[in-house]
């Protein structure tokens, strides 16, 4: 299969028809798309704007952990978005970020992915894609948010960005290299398609059809280090992960890593 090459010119045709993407803004080498998207989104850049780099040399995860964006084989995109959300469809996007790239990876390359809590993307049990969100809040409504995915595609990550789970790139796992730019196609227009179902339960539905060691023991650790237990049950209505404890009763947890037990 001939593969197009990367670039403004056949990103932006693919694009043409999606409802997202435009503008489009696309880098040989960046520090990082989402700080890029920021600074755009802070000087006025429109509902739609598309951040993609062939390269990211200081790539950000959650935590502010690396993420390893190595030269001509990965996916790393930002968009942003500015529309007026509920504090529901606010608490969804990261939720369609995941499904939108789940969806993408499965029509790409005929694999079907699971969704880690909160916003990981794996296959296999490693970890191929995550999604990062981040916000502009003016007295409590968004300003902007922006929509950060990262997928390891054709090779890498080169460096382990985080030890406490495998990750891999999807050709390792299919046998063969990946279109960037029919992949990018899909996300943008499953993120398109998504975007109307915000706030809606349907979204979170979706998200648990996929949902990693749904009815498993896990541990889910938070920033303190405090460590909470139980049987992950799925999503509440606004995105938190539901445990249900020892004790029977459910707990809904907003923020952490999760493990299995
Ligand atoms: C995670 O798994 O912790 C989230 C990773 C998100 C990485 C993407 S790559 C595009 C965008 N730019 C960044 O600096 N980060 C996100």
């Amino acid at each position: 299969m001939n593969r197009k090459v990367f670039s403004q010119a056949t990103i932006s045709e693919s694009l043409d028809r999606e409802k997202f993407g435009h503008p489009l803004y696309f880098y040989d080498s960046i520090g990082s798309t989402n700080n890029e998207a920021k600074i755009l989104a802070s000087n006025g850049a429109p509902e739609g704007t598309l951040v993609v780099a062939d390269e990211q040399t200081a790539g950000r995860g959650r935590f502010n952990r690396r993420w390893s964006t190595p030269k001509g084989s990965s996916l790393a995109v930002s968009l942003v978005l500015r529309s007026k959300l509920s504090k529901t469809q606010i608490s969804h996007i990261s939720i369609l970020g995941s499904l939108a790239t789940a969806y993408a990876i499965e029509y790409s390359c005929n694999v079907s992915p699971k969704l880690k809590w909160p916003n990981d993307i794996w296959i296999n049990q490693t970890k191929i894609a995550g999604v990062l969100v981040e916000t502009s809040y003016n007295i409590e409504v968004p300003e902007w948010l922006i929509l950060g995915i990262g997928i390891n595609v054709n090779s890498g990550p080169y460096e382990i960005t985080n030890s406490s789970y495998p990750v891999s790139f999807l050709a390792n796992i299919i046998g063969h290299n990946v279109d960037r730019v029919n992949l990018l196609q899909q996300l943008v227009h499953n993120v398109g398609i998504l975007y109307s179902q915000l706030g809606q339960s349907s979204i979170i539905e979706k998200w648990e059809e996929r949902m990693l060691w749904k009815g498993q023991h896990v541990a889910v650790v938070n920033s303190g280090n405090n460590v909470i237990e139980g049987i992950a049950l799925g999503l509440a209505p606004n995105g938190a992960l539901l445990i249900q404890l020892h004790n029977g009763k459910k707990s809904e947890i907003y923020s952490g890593e999760l493990r299995l037990k």
